[in-house]
């Protein structure tokens, strides 16, 4: 009996062929996955759980967090252009939520707005259903207090893969976010004064759900970073010392043209997809910080803060594949007259609590914008206050037009769903619109979008 399970191991390990080079530790930064229980290689259908979960984040005690399937970030739905994706969705929460695919081009029944469907109650279920029309990096949250839910933890990607992808030697998805945890690792009071007029800003830096991350990169290495920002209001500013970054894409896919950048502003919800070559100095660290910016209200006034060591693994330099230079073509959407003027800004209501206001209104007192289905707008967003507000529109992408009356540079064009419009700042940008139904918009800052800063816009 001995015998014969010593030749069974000796066997075992013979037919399987040893890896030709070490096989890394499972990298802490992978995000979780879902099984596809779908046999059909265009469609994932997964279920998907909004649950409560303890998770360690560095050195604190234990939280209770939120989480999608049981992980902070939820997980990666990974896709193809033309892909359907199917939902099975439970709530299993203390309170209502919804999942919003941010960023997706959708039927607007699927989109998880309260405009469009009833809070999933506790014990309650959603199936969501959906084509992804379009390559590019998107995510999922929760569509209602957006200010607690997300901040808890619950927060998903979705990446969707074209025909056409550039060759690089790696590739990560880079979810940045930030969380404030007491000592004991309980969350503190959600709306404190600072937090309803800057955004809930985290005393926690984390990648991936990771603290004090360690970003681990192939020496030399063609890299590419899909990075999404899915805090409440902290703009991450990000640096990368001697890494210049090629920004091949941002929030709905690929750009016409590459441009090169020393500093990545990323506001709450958007996404940038950057390239560059990775330092090759192996085993030596350098820092990737986020550099002060100013958003408003002395937001600027600060250190620079390290947001990961950046550590080349312990492996010869490689020769890198050669960045692209050109991606598809991108169709410019026309100028044309204002029909459609927002003015954001800030202000007390009449108990003096602060408000958000979009037309002077908070939701969901703002008028809707009506609009003809298979129409082409241009909105003129103006923003009256002192402060950053990172723009959203559901359900479709939009290009910059002027920002205070200067044409958008023409080797910038872009698909953008959120943008960042700084304080008394008026910007134009243009629209199409085909698909029925009732769309939202509103600031990305959670904070904001919660007290007021939201609107709708109905397409018959
Ligand atoms: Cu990511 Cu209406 O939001
Ligand atoms: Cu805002």
């Amino acid at each position: 009996m001995k015998d014969l399970r010593v030749s069974i191991a000796a066997l075992a390990l013979s037919c399987s062929s040893p890896p030709s080079v070490a096989v890394p530790d499972r990298d802490p930064l992978e995000l979780s996955t879902l099984e596809d229980l779908n046999a059909d290689p265009n469609i994932l259908e997964v279920n998907l759980e909004a649950r409560e979960a303890d998770k360690q984040f560095g050195t604190t005690p234990v939280t209770r967090v939120w989480t999608y399937n049981g992980t902070v970030p939820g997980p990666l739905l990974d896709v193809k252009v033309g892909d359907r994706l199917i939902v099975h969705f439970t709530n299993r929460l203390p309170e209502p939520t919804t999942v919003h695919w941010h960023g997706v081009r959708l039927p607007a029944a699927m989109d998880g707005s309260l405009a469009m469907q009833a809070p999933v109650p506790p014990g309650g279920t959603f199936r969501y259903e959906f084509v992804l029309k379009d390559a590019g990096l998107f995510w999922f949250h929760p569509h209602m207090r957006t200010d607690v839910q997300i901040e808890k933890g619950l927060a998903g990607v979705i990446r969707v893969r074209g025909s056409e992808e550039p060759q690089v030697d790696e590739e990560r998805v880079i979810v940045l976010d930030d969380v404030r945890l007491k000592e004991d690792g309980t969350f503190p009071t959600f709306l404190d004064d600072t937090s309803k007029m800057m955004g809930r800003e985290g005393n926690t830096i984390l990648v991936n759900g990771i603290a004090n991350a360690t970003i681990a990169v192939t020496p030399g290495a063609a890299t590419r970073w899909r990075i999404v920002n899915v805090a409440n209001g902290r703009f991450f500013n990000l640096r990368l010392p001697n890494a210049n970054w090629w920004v091949i894409g941002t929030d709905g896919g690929f750009l016409p043209k590459p441009y090169q950048t020393d500093r990545l502003l990323v506001a709450p919800a958007e996404r940038y997809d950057v390239m560059f070559v990775a330092p090759s100095a192996r085993n030596t660290e350098v820092q990737l910080t986020s550099e002060p910016y100013e958003r408003g209200h002395h937001s600027g006034e600060r250190d620079p803060i390290v947001v990961a060591q950046v550590r080349p693994r312990d492996v010869d330099a490689i020769q890198p594949k050669a960045l692209p230079t050109a991606f598809r073509e991108l169709v410019k959407l026309p100028d044309g007259p204002v029909d459609m003027p927002i003015t954001l800004d800030e202000g007390t209501n009449d108990k003096g609590e602060l408000v958000f206001t979009i037309n002077g209104k908070v939701f969901p007192d703002v008028a809707p914008f009506m609009i003809a289905n298979n129409s082409t707008r241009v909105f003129e967003v103006k923003n009256a206050s002192d402060m950053d507000h990172p723009f959203h529109l559901h359900g479709f992408f939009f290009q910059l037009l002027e920002t205070n009356g200067v044409p958008a540079p023409a080797d910038r064009l872009a698909n953008k769903d959120t943008m960042i419009i700084p304080g008394k700042t008026t910007v134009k940008f243009v629209s199409h619109f085909d698909e029925p139904g009732m769309w939202m918009y509103h600031c990305h800052i959670n904070e904001h979008s919660e007290g007021g800063m939201m609107g709708e816009i109905h397409i018959q």
